[in-house]
């Protein structure tokens, strides 16, 4: 049988304080499961790993038609519609895929509206026969809008118009969105982000299963975990054995009654690097509202504890970390005898790398301990579809518990408006004139 992920709270709250949450904990799953609590509308992702089943095949196909044809391939969203494809790519991929040649690659636009960043884009992929996916929800939002036309254009210049279009899969709204609109003109491929999952909930929908299977890496093991943790984490699994009940518990308490105010995720593997990007997002947009919430922040070690090292281990006592915690790397690398010694390393000689990181790691944790920093760990037994698959939907699980825990609306992110609104008044957006005359006047 296949191991799980665990989660341990030990070093960082008692089990008194977590099982005090239990009724709030028993609570908050009764909302999700019966959609009773706010935002109840917005719950499609709690089924996703059974609902998505029968998708596989066409999505599998489709990526394997991209794959065929393409040297690259563009996935084109911003927040919820690219960063879960990112965060398993790169945590599943060689951290060199590019430089070994590795084919389709992988690349993203539509996150920025960097002038640079698109142009260089547009001159890597001049000449290069590459394919877009097109992701955005509501089908209307600018930054990926801007970069499709953009890669629409150099693709149909490229390849012709026709041509093209077999190179193109939208991802959008059934229904609404001008992303909807042109792809059924168009007569592009496209997959459908339903109604009831939101963005940063999106990542075992289409949103990220097509790009992640175009990456070459295995769907159904990745649905498999999930749909695993989908059991570990639910309503009828006690507290004592939840993993997600207890880490909404754990950090409720250590934010509510010991005031620790930001939450680090660590890692010990650059490739988990964008996994902490897309938990950022799932956690900041769920829970940062109403005046309240964690805020969520991530480091990379040990390669960050020469640079923010010094601020965890010393600086104002508000944070807690959740380290990330790979039990066996994919690969062996022994670290040789040197008869010189002029680098005194031969104390290591004959040690796997991966001990020297895993001692780092113990280290580390003690010392953060140490200096009034709590320390939750989840332990993955190694990087593969189907772990990562669990940590997902573990996140996802765990988010929705601790969000009602807090008493905010998970669900939704109306601070996210305030941004676009001035954009499009200053650059004149039809429709905008009151608010472009106001704002041009508190320039
Ligand atoms: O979580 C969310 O809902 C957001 O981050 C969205 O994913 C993001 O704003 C992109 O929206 P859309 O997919 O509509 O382009």
């Amino acid at each position: 049988m296949m191991k799980d992920i665990q989660f341990s709270y030990a070093k960082a709250v008692s089990a008194e304080a977590v099982a005090a949450y239990q009724a709030q904990v028993a609570t908050a799953q009764e909302q999700l499961v019966n959609g009773t609590g706010l935002g109840n509308d917005f719950l499609g992702w709690m089924n996703l790993p059974a609902d998505i089943r029968p998708q596989l095949a066409d999505i599998q196909a489709t990526a394997d038609l991209l794959r065929k044809e393409c040297e690259v391939i563009v996935c084109i969203g911003i927040g919820g519609s690219y960063l879960g494809a990112k965060a398993v790519i790169d945590a599943l991929s060689s951290s060199f895929a590019w430089l070994e040649g590795e084919k389709p690659a992988m690349v993203y636009a539509g996150q920025n509206i960097g002038e640079d960043y698109l142009y260089e884009l547009q001159a890597l992929l001049k000449n290069k026969k590459f394919g877009i996916i097109s992701i955005s929800k509501s089908g209307t939002t600018t930054e990926p809008a801007l970069a499709f036309r953009l890669l629409k254009t150099q693709l149909e210049e490229q390849q012709g118009k026709e041509a093209a279009k077999q190179l193109i899969v939208c991802i959008t709204d059934a229904k609404r969105g001008a992303l909807r609109t042109l792809a059924t003109q168009e007569g592009y491929k496209t997959f459908v982000i339903e109604d009831n999952i939101g963005g940063r909930f999106s990542v075992l929908s289409p949103v990220g299963l097509l790009p992640i299977a175009c990456a070459g890496l295995d769907i159904c093991a990745l649905i498999d975990g999930a749909e695993r943790m989908m059991e570990v984490c639910g309503i009828h699994t006690p507290m004592e054995e939840n993993p997600a009940a207890q880490y909404a518990a754990a950090r409720n308490h250590l934010y509510g009654v010991q005031g620790k105010k930001i939450e680090m995720l660590v890692n010990y593997h650059p490739k988990l690097h964008n996994v902490s990007e897309w938990w950022k997002q799932l956690y900041g947009e769920s829970e940062g509202k109403d005046g309240k919430g964690i805020f969520p922040a991530s480091v990379d070690l040990t390669t960050d504890l020469h640079s923010m090292g010094q601020y965890i281990q010393e600086g104002e006592r508000i944070l807690f970390e959740t380290v990330i915690s790979v039990e066996e790397s994919n690969y062996t690398v022994p670290f040789p005898h040197d008869e010189a010694n002029l680098d005194g390393l031969n104390f290591l000689a004959g040690k796997r790398v991966d001990e020297v990181n895993k001692m780092a790691e113990l280290g580390t944790m003690i010392a953060h301990i140490d200096g009034g920093v709590p320390n939750m760990k989840i332990t993955l037994p190694k990087l593969n579809e189907y772990y990562i698959g669990q940590l997902l939907y573990f996140f996802e699980r765990a988010c929705g518990i601790s969000g009602y825990i807090l008493g905010v609306n998970p669900f939704n992110q109306p601070g996210v408006e305030a941004y676009k609104k001035n954009m499009f008044a200053l650059l004149d957006k039809p429709g905008y004139e009151v608010e472009s005359a106001a704002i041009k006047a508190r320039l």
